[in-house]
């Protein structure tokens, strides 16, 4: 939770107080097509997926409701293994996986294919309070949970990303079989579209695959 708080922290003042050497630093580390204001989306699951893996390379991740796939490019380019899951149609890019499946309705040849596979998860902006509060979506919280836990790996990560908090709960985790590594953290940012300082409050998580 502390490294976790300092080492967004870090990367946040870096970003704000950008001199033009470090914006092309995390435009470089980052994705050079990804527009600098959604850099700091993206920092928190960054030094997550550090920590934990180490090594980023030849490791795989899948992210669920990708939307505009800007970090599964940036992934790709840290030479990880990349997968994403959508209702959207997916697009054609290179060394990209994007496969078009409701994730409360995962075929079951799809969970067989995929199953213990992955080295991390991660959810952004999807399982959220407000997406739930403005959709009435996912009725089955644990069906999800279920599925996510067997597509990942042993000690598996899951890492969750959310406007106003998750919609799961501490006993629905646990039921799952994920133990929380860093509970719900509350993360601000600037608003990259009204330039308002400190407006959206998002919350992040880290989970592991017990069994
Ligand atoms: C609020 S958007 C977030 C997009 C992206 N993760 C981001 O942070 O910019 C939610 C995404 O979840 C996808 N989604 C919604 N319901 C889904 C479902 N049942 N299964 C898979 N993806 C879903 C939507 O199509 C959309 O791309």
């Amino acid at each position: 939770m502390k490294m976790y708080n300092n080492l967004y922290k870090k990367c946040f003042l870096e970003l704000k107080h950008a001199s033009s050497k470090i914006i092309s630093k995390y435009k470089r580390e980052l994705n050079s097509e990804t527009p600098l204001g959604y850099l700091q989306f993206y920092n928190p699951l960054y030094y997550m997926l550090k920590k934990y893996l180490k090594i980023l390379k030849n490791k795989k991740i899948l992210e669920i409701g990708y939307g505009r796939p800007y970090f599964l490019k940036f992934l790709k380019s840290k030479k990880t293994l990349v997968y994403g899951i959508d209702i959207i149609k997916p697009i054609k890019i290179k060394g990209i996986k994007l496969i078009k499946v409701d994730i409360e309705k995962i075929p079951q040849d799809l969970i067989k294919e995929y199953k213990n596979n992955f080295d991390v998860i991660i959810a952004r902006l999807i399982f959220s309070k407000e997406y739930q509060r403005k959709y009435n979506k996912f009725q089955n919280k644990n069906l999800i949970l279920k599925n996510l836990n067997l597509l990942l790996k042993k000690k598996g990560k899951l890492i969750l990303q959310d406007d106003k908090g998750t919609i799961f709960t501490k006993s629905e985790f646990r039921k799952a079989n994920f133990k929380i590594l860093i509970k719900q953290t509350k993360v601000q940012m600037d608003d990259i579209v009204t330039k308002e300082k400190n407006k959206i409050k998002n919350t992040i998580m880290v989970l592991e695959k017990t069994k």
